[in-house]
């Protein structure tokens, strides 16, 4: 069923954390506009004030006021939110005393080895579950700084190191074999904090303050992603999308969708603190299949699933690789889509790091499993609407962790 009109999605889910953590970390009061008020942005935000900073919510915007952080006094609960955990493990490493930090049954069987091994290199120390899991115990204070080389792009172990170099002494240096979402240091920026960024490496030099700002928050395009390949993939759809944040390690998916057919112009492109936002257009036409791989994974590593969706529509194979992260999400995503495709009567060929889709695909009406994973219960919505048949989605809740309102919206725009 086609969709037309404009829209507006909610704030964008990193941007939104990064700006707490940020707040909490600066002299002064921080003024945010347009922030996602999500199950993922709770998390972040009780943890900071747990970590002793103020947060305040008038209407629709927020006062952090920061400066000093300490040792909580008691458990943090990250929930279902791996960049809260993440990030927060780099803050808590600069914290002089004992943070404990736990996760819901998804987060706490995520891979931490990946925070613990550099920030254990700069001077904390970690006690994990199975020295890789949460729940852990963080003893943090006078780090130093180091250098370290990703093996895999990660902007949440990228951003962990960061903030824990603004509290180091020396030089932290982190090199990315791709260059994955870089929020943390264009707001390190905006926040006043001398960063150097050389190709896929960037450098902060330790200990500095940095100071509150004003921040909006653009719209997340994780989010945008869902109903513009509703458009692209239904002729007769014509869906403004507006106020999106553009930058550019976050939008791997519209030329993706452009290579496989689609109609989409980006308009009214402007910078908003740190961020190019703008509109995007989409019109609807036929799709056909494309390889997705290599270097442009970490820019649309969220939206894989719902690119996979958009495969099954269109003429040809679509061939997803490189994307063996995308097993260590809030679900095997790759497991979770092909069990899903499955179960509404297509086949698809899984790969360990990814999917050949031969389209297009005919589905029955049928129940998905979604693992409470809010990126495949939105993908299998939006493959619903597609094809037109009725999905049984046993979770629909957890489109709460990034996109509160996504089904009413979605209802809005028929
Ligand atoms: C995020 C980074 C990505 C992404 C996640 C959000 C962030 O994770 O998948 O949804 O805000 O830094 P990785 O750093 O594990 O790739």
């Amino acid at each position: 069923m086609k969709i037309t009109g404009e829209m507006r999605v909610p704030g964008d889910k990193s941007i939104s954390h990064r700006v707490f953590m940020l707040g909490a970390l600066a002299q002064g009061a921080t003024l945010v506009r347009g922030a996602l008020d999500s199950l993922d942005i709770q998390s972040t935000v009780h943890a900071l004030r747990s970590l002793g900073a103020s947060m305040e919510k008038k209407d629709r915007d927020w006062c952090i006021t920061g400066g000093g952080l300490r040792e909580p006094e008691a458990v943090i609960d990250a929930g279902n939110s791996g960049t809260t955990a993440r990030l927060l493990s780099g803050i808590c490493a600069g914290v002089a005393g004992l943070t404990v930090m736990t996760g819901d049954s998804s987060l706490i069987k995520r891979p931490m080895a990946r925070v613990i091994r550099p920030l254990e290199g700069m001077g904390a120390s970690f006690l994990a579950r199975q020295g890789r899991f949460l729940p852990m115990a963080i003893r943090g204070g006078d780090l130093r700084g180091i250098s370290f080389d990703l093996e895999v792009a990660s902007a949440q172990v990228k951003s962990a190191i960061l903030l824990a170099g603004l509290k180091a002494e020396g030089i932290t240096a982190v090199t990315e074999p791709s260059l994955s979402r870089d929020h943390t240091e264009r707001m390190l920026g905006h926040f006043g904090a001398r960063i150097e960024r050389h190709g896929t490496s960037v450098s902060i030099h330790g200990p500095q303050e940095i100071s509150a700002r004003e921040v909006s928050v653009p719209g997340d395009p994780s989010s945008a992603a869902f109903p513009a390949v509703l458009a692209a993939a239904v002729p007769g759809s014509e869906l403004l999308l507006k106020d999106i944040c553009l930058n550019p390690t976050r939008t791997g998916f519209i030329p993706v969708l452009q290579r496989m057919g689609a109609r989409i112009a980006l308009q009214n492109i402007r910078e908003d603190s740190g961020e190019s936002v703008g509109d995007i257009l989409v019109t609807g036409c036929g799709l056909t299949g494309t390889t997705i791989g290599g270097d442009e994974i970490p820019r649309l590593i969220d939206e894989l699933p719902i690119l996979a969706v958009a495969a099954c529509f269109a003429n040809g194979t679509t061939v997803i690789r490189d994307a063996s992260e995308l097993r260590v999400k809030e679900t095997d995503r790759i497991g979770a889509l092909s069990r899903g495709f499955a179960s509404l009567g297509a086949q698809v060929e899984e790969t360990p790091g990814g999917l050949v889709i031969d389209g297009p695909l005919s589905f029955r009406a049928g129940p998905v499993q979604t693992f409470s994973d809010h990126r495949i219960a939105m993908s299998f919505f939006i493959l619903s609407r597609i094809a037109g048949i009725e999905v049984d989605l046993d979770d629909t809740q957890c489109a709460g962790i990034s996109f509160p309102g996504f089904f009413s919206l979605m209802e809005e725009c028929r």
